[in-house]
C-alpha cells in the first residue's frame, strides 16, 4: 500500500496493524480468508474509527449529475460538509473526472481518516457508448459478445472517474407487462445466470483493481421481476422452492463468480421486504453462499419499509435493515440518522456495523482505491477512452447479432440493395433517440444512427420517408411519464401515397425508449398510440411490408402475425441501431439472434413463459376442462429461443453416450445440424432436460446448455453436451439443491418447441 502524504490514515495503519476488533459472529460472519482479503488493513482501520465514521462508510448519497430516484431534501454543500466529517462511504451520479475527483478529494484530504469514496452509477447498457438493451443483447446468446460490451462499457466508466456499475440485473421476468424486463436477460434462470457471468466478468475483469476495470453490482435481490400482474414494485408471492428453483440461480452463479456487491430489492416476499430479509441476505447470501462483498439497498428501499407496513417509523427501518444483512444506505437517510441511537440503546450490537463496514472497505481495497484514490481521475483517459470508433463499431457487431427474424414470407428479406421503390414509413422510422433505450446512462438524446440513416448508409442514396404518425408526444425522460398521441393521424394520408407507389415498405413500429424501464409497467402490450391505424392503412394498398419492431418487451403481434410477410424484431439497439439493421436487411448479416422471452398470443397470457409446470389438466383429452386460455392456443406466438436466419438448419441423429448414469459418471449427448441453406448462418444449438416425476412438480422443460456455431452452407457440423448431476440438480422437498433418481427427457434443436428428443435414467 502507498502512503499518500494528505492521508493521515495511511500513516496510522503503518502504526497499527491490530487483529481482530470483532466479536461479531452471526449467520454471515465473515469468514473468508483468501489471500485478497484485507483483513488486517481493515481491522486496523476499524479500530481507529469511531461510531459515526464507521457508520458513515454505510450511507450512500446521490450526486447532482443524474436523478435515478425521488430527490431528497439534503442539498450539496450540505453532503459536501458530512464527506468532509467522513460520514458518507460512497456517492451515486457523480460523473465526469472532474467532479469525481473534487468529491474524492474533501473525503481523502479533509475528512479525518481519508477513506476513499466508492462512485456508483447505472451503467446497464453502456456508458456513452451504447449497446443493445439487455433483453436485446440476451438475444445474440453470444456470451463473448456480451462480455466485450461490459468490458468497454467499464473502460468508458472508469474513464469518467466511475468505480462501480449498478448492473447486470439479474431478475428473471415472465411478464411483459413489466417495464423492467428490458434490464435483464428474459425469462430463463439458466440463460440469466450465463449472461450475468459474463457480464461480471466484463465488468471487473480479472483484477479489480486494474485502472480499467469496475465493480459489477447483481441486482435486485430478489424477487423484483415477479411482482403481481407485471407492476413494478409490487408484491411477490412465491413459495421457497419456486424462489430457489427459478429466482435465485441467476444471484448464485453472480455470487460464484465473485461480483463485487448485490443490491437488495423494493419488494417484498411472502410477507418479507427483500430489503429487510435477513434470510436472502444474512442466511442465503452471506451464510450458505459464503459471499464476501457488501449488499447496497435499492434506492430508498429501507425507508419504504414504513409504507410496506414492515417498519414503524425511520429508526425501526434501519434496525430491520442492519440486522437483515443491507449494508449499505442507499438514500434513505436511516443509517446516518438511526444507526448510532441503535447502537446506543442496545436494539443493534455494534458487531453489525462492523460486519458492514468491513465489506465495503474490502471492496474499496479491492478496487484499489487505498493505493491511490485517484486512479480513475485522469482527465487524457477522459479524452481518449469514450465513445471512440471502436467502441462504436463493435456496438454495431453485438446489435445486428440481437436482431431476432420472426418471420420472412418468401425470402422477403434479405432486399437487394439495388432495389428500386423501397419506402421508409413509421413514427419510430427517423428517430435517433428511441434506440437509445431507456437506462442511457450519458448516451445522448438523439445520438442513435436512426434506421432511416441506416438503410441511406447501406445503399449511398436517399429513401423516401414519411412518418405517418407521431408516436410519444410532450416530455420524454427517465422520471416523467411518457404521453401517446392517440388523435393525430394527419399525417397517415402520406404515408399512404407513399406505400402505394413503393415497392417494399419498411414500417418502422414499436416502442419510444421510455416506454420501457422502471416504473413503467403495462397493462397493454399492444402497439400504442395510433400505430396500429397506420398499419391497417399502409396493409390496404401496400402488403410487401417489412415490420421493423423497436421496443423493450414482448408486444402484443397477434394482429400482425398472419397478414405481414416479414416482422424483424429489433429492440432498442443503442448507437449504431440503424447500421445493424441495415447489415439484416441488405443481408450483409444474416441474422442468427433468438428470443430470450416468449411472446404470447394476447397480455391475458401473461406472465407467460416456457418453462411452465405441466399442471393436473395438461392435454386437450378432455375437450374443455383442461388448462388453458379458451381464446387463445397454449403455445407461444413466438416461443422462447426462436429466431429464424436467411439459411436453414436441419437438426438429426440426436445420440446419447449412455442411458443411466450415477453420481460417479456423466452421458455425452450430440446432435448433427445441417445447413441446409444457401450462405452461411449462425445458430444457437439448445439442449432442455425434463424431469419427469419429482419430489416437488417439475417443469416440461428446462434450457440446460446451449451453443452458438457458425455452419458454412451444406456443411454438418455436431455438437455435443455433458450431462452430468449438477445439471439435474435442483431445490428438492428436502429444501436443500440435490438430483433425485429417476426418468429424464432430453431435447435439443433451434428453440424450446421444435425439439428432438430422448431419455435417460439417473440413479443416485
Ligand atoms: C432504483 C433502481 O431500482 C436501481 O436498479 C438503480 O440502480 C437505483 N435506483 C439507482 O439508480
Amino acid at each position: 500500500m502507498t502512503l499518500k502524504k494528505s492521508s493521515f490514515l495511511g500513516i496510522l495503519l503503518a502504526i497499527f496493524c491490530l487483529n481482530s476488533c470483532s466479536d461479531f459472529n452471526s449467520e454471515s460472519t465473515d469468514n473468508q480468508s483468501s489471500s485478497d482479503d484485507y483483513t488486517h488493513e481493515i481491522d486496523s482501520i476499524i479500530s481507529l474509527m469511531t461510531l459515526k465514521e464507521k457508520i458513515g462508510q454505510l450511507v450512500q448519497y446521490n450526486g447532482s449529475w443524474d436523478l435515478t430516484g425521488p430527490p431528497s431534501d439534503m442539498g450539496s454543500q450540505q453532503k459536501l460538509e458530512k464527506i468532509k466529517k467522513g460520514e458518507v462511504g460512497s456517492m451515486l451520479n457523480v460523473l465526469s473526472v472532474k467532479a469525481t475527483r473534487e468529491a474524492q478529494k474533501v473525503a481523502v484530504e479533509h475528512s479525518r481518516l481519508g477513506i476513499p469514496l466508492i462512485f456508483g452509477y447505472d451503467v446497464i447498457h453502456g456508458y456513452k457508448t451504447m449497446f443493445p438493451i439487455p433483453l436485446g443483447e440476451a438475444a445474440s446468446w453470444d456470451l463473448k459478445l456480451m462480455e466485450e460490451s461490459a468490458r468497454i462499457s467499464a473502460v468508458e466508466t472508469a474513464a469518467s472517474g466511475v468505480h462501480w456499475t449498478f448492473a447486470p440485473m439479474l431478475d428473471v421476468s415472465r411478464d411483459a407487462r413489466w417495464g423492467r424486463i428490458m434490464e435483464g436477460a428474459g425469462e430463463d434462470p439458466y440463460l440469466t445466470s450465463q449472461v450475468g457471468v459474463a457480464k461480471i466478468k466484463g465488468y471487473q475483469g480479472n483484477d479489480l483493481s486494474n485502472e480499467f476495470t469496475i465493480a459489477a453490482c447483481a441486482k435486485h435481490f430478489a424477487g423484483y421481476g415477479f411482482g403481481e400482474a407485471g407492476r413494478d414494485y409490487n408484491t411477490v408471492n412465491i413459495g421457497i422452492r419456486e424462489l430457489q428453483n427459478s429466482i435465485l440461480p441467476p444471484f448464485k452463479a453472480a455470487a460464484d463468480a465473485e461480483v463485487a456487491t448485490f443490491m437488495n430489492a423494493f419488494n417484498d416476499i411472502d410477507g418479507i421486504p427483500a430489503t429487510g430479509s435477513k434470510m436472502l441476505q444474512r442466511e442465503i447470501l452471506k451464510g450458505n453462499w459464503n459471499w464476501d462483498g457488501f449488499v447496497v439497498s435499492d434506492w430508498g428501499s429501507i425507508s419504504e419499509m414504513q409504507e410496506h407496513g414492515f417498519a414503524k417509523d425511520l429508526n425501526h427501518a434501519a434496525e430491520i435493515a442492519i440486522h437483515a444483512g443491507s449494508d449499505m444506505d442507499m438514500e434513505s437517510y436511516a443509517y446516518e440518522d438511526h444507526l448510532e441511537s441503535l447502537i446506543k440503546n442496545d436494539k443493534v450490537d455494534v458487531a453489525y456495523i462492523e460486519d458492514a463496514v468491513r465489506r465495503v472497505l474490502r471492496i474499496k481495497f479491492r478496487l484499489g482505491l487505498f493505493d491511490d484514490p485517484y486512479k480513475y481521475c485522469n482527465e487524457e483517459r477522459e479524452k481518449e477512452n469514450i465513445y471512440t470508433d471502436a467502441h462504436l463499431e463493435s456496438s454495431r457487431n453485438i446489435a445486428k447479432r440481437s436482431i431476432v427474424l420472426l418471420k420472412n414470407s418468401n425470402h422477403l428479406l434479405p432486399l437487394k440493395k439495388e432495389i428500386n421503390g423501397l419506402a421508409v414509413i413509421g413514427p419510430l422510422g427517423d428517430d435517433k433517440d428511441s434506440p437509445i433505450g431507456n437506462w442511457r446512462a450519458q448516451g445522448e438524446s438523439n445520438s442513435a444512427v436512426s434506421f432511416l440513416e441506416g438503410v441511406e448508409n447501406a445503399l449511398n442514396a436517399k429513401v423516401p420517408f414519411q412518418k405517418g404518425v407521431e408516436l410519444s408526444i410532450g416530455k420524454r425522460n427517465f422520471l416523467e411519464a411518457s404521453t401517446f398521441n392517440t388523435t393525430d393521424a394527419s399525417g397517415i394520408p402520406a404515408a399512404v401515397d407513399l406505400a402505394k407507389k413503393s415497392k417494399v415498405v419498411l414500417l418502422v413500429v414499436g416502442e419510444d425508449a421510455f416506454q420501457s424501464g422502471e416504473g413503467r409497467s403495462q397493462a397493454s402490450i399492444s402497439l400504442a398510440g395510433l400505430q396500429h391505424q397506420l398499419i391497417e392503412e399502409i396493409y390496404k394498398v401496400n402488403k410487401n411490408i417489412v415490420l421493423v419492431l423497436m421496443n423493450g418487451r414482448p408486444l402484443d403481434l397477434s394482429l400482425y402475425v398472419d397478414r405481414i410477410p416479414v416482422i424483424l424484431e429489433t429492440w432498442h439497439l443503442g448507437s449504431e441501431a440503424g447500421n445493424a439493421i441495415a447489415d439484416v436487411i441488405f443481408g450483409d448479416y444474416n441474422p442468427s439472434g433468438k428470443l430470450p422471452v416468449s411472446f404470447p398470443h394476447a397480455v391475458g397470457q401473461e406472465p407467460f413463459y416456457y418453462n411452465q409446470k405441466n399442471t393436473g389438466r395438461p392435454s386437450n383429452d378432455s375437450h374443455v376442462t383442461y388448462s388453458h386460455h379458451n381464446d387463445v392456443p397454449k403455445q407461444a406466438l413466438f416461443p422462447f429461443g426462436y429466431g429464424l436466419s436467411y439459411t436453414t438448419f436441419e437438426y438429426d441423429n440426436l445420440k446419447l453416450s449412455h442411458d443411466v448414469f450415477d453420481s460417479s459418471s456423466s452421458i455425452s449427448v450430440s446432435v448433427d445440424i445441417k445447413n441446409t441453406g444457401d450462405r452461411a448462418g449462425e445458430e444457437v444449438i439448445q439442449l432442455y432436460i425434463r424431469d419427469m416425476v419429482g419430489s416437488i412438480t417439475r417443469p416440461i422443460k428446462e434450457l440446460k446448455g446451449f451453443e452458438k456455431i457458425n455452419i458454412a452452407s451444406g456443411e454438418t457440423q455436431t455438437v455435443s453436451f455433458t450431462i452430468d448431476e449438477e445439471m439435474i440438480e435442483f431445490y428438492t422437498v428436502n429444501n436443500k439443491w440435490e438430483a433425485e433418481s429417476g426418468e429424464f427427457k432430453v431435447f435439443v434443436g433451434s428453440n424450446s418447441e421444435d425439439l428432438l428428443e430422448s431419455t435417460f435414467t439417473f440413479k443416485n
